[in-house]
């Protein structure tokens, strides 16, 4: 089960990989521009039974079958959590089965896992979403190394931000990706926040990146021209935004490449779609490195990825207590 934020989500893994999932992205906060916490956590209880009915029928598995419930503890918004955590000690409990507390970034893993057999331990990880932005150096699986995170803003939500001031839909990344296309990037000239070329390892600042500066630039540059915020304009803005982003996040990442020397990346959460992301990195990498990205579908919040995370520590015999709780701020798990 997945109930961190505003997608539901169940889902059935075995050894082969994904057998049934279910989504439901709630529609009701769009006319918000954002999400509300407690219209999240009301939708999740709306929606959670018939989730994990769909994607028991679609793996065609009845209850006596199920060796395991995993579900996400944390990190993401409490009540929406709380949901989830419940459903799940009530089903283990009652079925007598082991339960397994994931961390919502550790999942996101274990998505792209699923779908690229070779996306295992070693490899740096990228881990950007909605509300976090991690790199990690993952050793096997369940001991991660972290090099870096954002200091304020989250990569996707900067994009969702700037989305906002420009007067693009929620959630922004795919609209500011669709905006920039044929925008010139180069127009504005935009902040490249903790980038800088006497950057050495062991400063704090090599590996962290900051996105709340950039945000406040755009959102600036965007002031300037309000009398006419034309399309071209928009369009531009997005461009440069977006490669600004890209930038860092891409340097970030090869930085932690260059310095441990695996040349393994494994890209994780919903910034992961970000096209120009992908193609920069898998040009930064060359042919001496591998890039796994997850498909659209496991790249935003799923269970599968859950799932696929509690299968393997239950294989480890690892199991959460029935004192397991959802924890809004859960730290990463496993680091070394
Ligand atoms: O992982 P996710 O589904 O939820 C969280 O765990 O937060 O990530 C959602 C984030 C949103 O901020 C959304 O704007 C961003 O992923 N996103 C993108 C793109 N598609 C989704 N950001 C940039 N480019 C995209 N194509
Ligand atoms: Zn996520």
């Amino acid at each position: 089960m997945e109930t961190s934020c505003d997608e539901t989500s169940a889902a059935v893994v075995d050894e082969t990989g994904i057998r049934g999932l279910a989504i439901a992205s709630q529609d009701a906060h769009a006319a918000f521009g954002g999400v509300v916490p407690e219209i999240a956590a009301r939708e999740h209880i709306r929606a959670l039974d018939a989730m994990v009915r769909h994607a028991m029928q679609e793996a065609g598995v009845d209850h006596e079958e199920v060796a395991g419930v995993g579900v996400t503890a944390g990190p993401g918004l409490v009540g929406a959590l709380l949901v989830g955590v419940n459903w799940a000690k009530a089903y283990a409990f009652a079925r007598k089965l082991p339960l397994l507390g994931v961390h919502h970034m550790e999942g996101h893993l274990f998505g792209t896992a699923l779908e690229h057999e070779a996306a295992r331990p070693p490899f740096i990880g990228l881990l950007v979403s909605g509300g976090h932005t991690l790199l990690l150096e993952a050793r096997a699986w369940g001991r991660y190394r972290l090099l870096g995170q954002t200091r304020d803003d989250a990569a996707g939500e900067a994009f969702d931000k700037v989305a906002r001031r420009l007067g693009l839909p929620y959630p922004g990344g795919p609209h500011i990706q669709r905006a920039a296309e044929g925008g010139a990037a180069d127009r504005f000239p935009l902040p490249r926040p903790m980038l800088r070329g006497r950057d050495r390892p062991g400063d704090p600042s090599y590996y962290d990146m900051s996105f709340s500066g950039l945000k406040t630039a755009v959102a600036r540059m965007a002031a300037e021209c309000e009398a006419d915020l034309a399309a071209d304009l928009v369009s531009d803005l997005a461009a440069g935004f977006q490669e600004a982003v890209v930038d860092v996040l891409v340097e970030k990442t090869l930085r932690a490449v260059e310095r441990t020397g695996c040349r393994r990346v494994v890209l994780g959460g919903g910034v992961a779609r970000n096209s120009r992301l992908r193609q920069r990195l898998a040009e930064r990498l060359g042919s001496s490195g591998e890039l796994y990205a997850p498909s659209p579908r496991l790249a935003t919040d799923n269970a599968a990825m859950i799932a696929a995370a509690a299968r393997h520590r239950l294989a480890n015999g690892e199991r959460s207590p029935w004192s397991l709780n959802a924890d809004a701020a859960l730290v990463f798990p496993g680091l070394v």
